[in-house]
């Protein structure tokens, strides 16, 4: 998948892009991903990407010159399934959501600053809109980074245990069972016996049950309760 990146902070993405499953993944060709400074593509001598909304009291709104320039130009030369932009007043990211994300081949994201982006070009150059959470940040950066690694972690090979993805909360409507490593004793806390029992059935029923009580009790309406 080739991840396109429009942001007005490219610097912003070098520490969470260079460690970890994403950097392997980048490292091993299963994502590329570029990061497009806003501001290379304004035609303002001063490079500005802002400018005061019409009609409107207080904060500024990207400008669409620069945006519509960087995204025509990216068009020129592949073809997108997604321009998505950042913003609290998008669709809700969720797991069932980033799953059916992955077909994709390339996708660009755009993310939002000020107090948003010129109307014309939500209508039309974005294709979808995202929010990572019903609570305001300070820029899209940080949520074009949540979906970039909820994306790359599920594209197969980028995790070394294929199962390990699949077995995460969320995957299969439910949030994670318990899960203990050793020491088998630890200050006392034992490990639940029924794992150390080697009974495979056993275990894995135990390991539903567990995590249907969890999902009723801390996330109630994933289970459609
Ligand atoms: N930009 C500001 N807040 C955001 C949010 N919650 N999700 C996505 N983009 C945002």
């Amino acid at each position: 998948m080739r991840v396109d990146i429009i942001t007005i902070f490219p610097e912003m993405f070098e520490g969470p892009f260079g460690h970890s499953i994403i950097k392997r993944a980048i490292d091993s060709g299963i994502i590329e991903i570029h990061t497009h400074n806003l501001r290379d593509w304004s035609t303002d001598k001063r490079k500005r990407v802002d400018d005061y909304p019409y009609a409107g009291k207080g904060g500024m709104l990207m400008t669409p010159q620069p945006i519509a320039d960087c995204i025509d130009e990216l068009k020129s030369e592949r073809e997108y399934d997604e321009v998505f932009y950042t913003s609290p007043d998008g669709e809700l990211l969720d797991q069932p959501t980033l799953n059916k994300y992955i077909k994709y081949n390339n996708i660009i994201i755009l993310c939002g600053h000020y107090k948003g982006v010129d109307e014309r070009i939500r209508e039309h150059y974005i294709t979808k809109e995202f929010s990572i959470g019903d609570y305001v940040l300070s820029g899209g950066e940080i949520a074009a980074m949540v979906l970039v690694d909820g994306l790359t972690r599920i594209i197969p090979g980028a995790i070394g245990d294929e199962m390990s993805a699949l077995s995460d909360s969320f995957q299969d409507g439910m949030v994670a069972p318990p899960a203990y490593t050793r020491p088998r004793v630890f200050k006392g806390w034992e490990v639940p016996e029924i794992l150390l029992s080697g009974h495979e059935k056993k275990i894995d029923e135990w390991k539903l049950e567990q995590a249907e009580k969890r999902t009723l009790e801390r996330r109630p309406g994933m289970m459609g309760e």
